[in-house]
């Protein structure tokens, strides 16, 4: 199947890489082409470069809008036409740097980055917030990992978008467990109880609550 990848930066370009070696076709995209051009080249036939945004949505099944949280909502404007009944996952932590140089939350304290990111799409979307649980070079040495996978966890509030991430997270080689509904998301976010954890599928379920 083909997936769309808006934002090839720092995480961008690992979730391509693990999807490519998984053998899910991709289209990419990014602010000026090229680190798109870049990845293109790195993976071979399995990506190929978009012309922008909107056309990397072209034939796809799914979206990962691997942007900084504060581009989100105009990239979400500009691509909104093309979202009906496209799994868009996101990734990003409301997270910006101010002036000096300090990390800070974009949103109130409390308030779901995911909720807020629901707000901004179209009806017809289907939104799981994953993808964005672990740094970059966390999430690359842990995918495929052996005896027993490591888990991504995610957040949803629709069940059709629950079984498409998870076919996308075990395609990067990780297991897929579902925290709760998209009020949820905090807790994968930098500074989250789950956020840049490296567990097997039955530490996950304790730590969420289930069984
Ligand atoms: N990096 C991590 O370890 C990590 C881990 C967990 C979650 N996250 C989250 O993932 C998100 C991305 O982080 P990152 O570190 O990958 O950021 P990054 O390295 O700055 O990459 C951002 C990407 O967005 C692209 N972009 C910006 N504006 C765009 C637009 N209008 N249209 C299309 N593409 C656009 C940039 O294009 P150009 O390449 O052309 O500049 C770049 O490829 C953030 O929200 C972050 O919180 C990151």
């Amino acid at each position: 199947m083909t997936t769309a990848i808006i934002g090839t930066g720092g995480l961008g370009s690992v979730i391509a890489r693990r999807l490519a070696s998984g053998g899910e076709t991709l289209r990419l995209s990014s602010a000026d082409k090229e680190s798109a051009r870049r990845l293109a080249a790195e993976i071979g036939r399995a990506a190929v470069v978009a012309v922008d945004n909107s056309d990397a949505l072209q034939g796809t099944d799914a979206v990962v809008l691997s942007l900084r949280f504060a581009a989100l909502e105009g990239v979400i404007g500009e691509i909104a036409d093309s979202l009906t009944d496209k799994l868009v996952v996101v990734p990003s932590n409301p997270l910006a740097t101010d002036a000096q140089g300090n990390v800070v939350r974009l949103l109130p304290k409390g308030q779901s980055s995911g909720e807020v990111v629901a707000g901004w799409l179209p009806t017809g979307a289907h939104l799981a917030m994953a993808f964005g649980t672990m740094s970059a070079n966390l999430f690359e040495s842990s995918s495929n990992r052996s005896p027993e996978p490591a888990v991504l966890f995610y957040v949803t509030d629709d069940n059709r978008a629950g079984k498409q991430v998870e076919r996308l997270i075990r395609m990067a080689c990780f297991e897929p467990v579902k925290v709760g509904g998209l009020e949820q998301s905090g807790r994968l976010e930098v500074g989250g109880d789950l956020h840049d954890l490296v567990v097997g599928p039955a530490e996950a379920l304790s730590l969420i609550g289930g069984t």
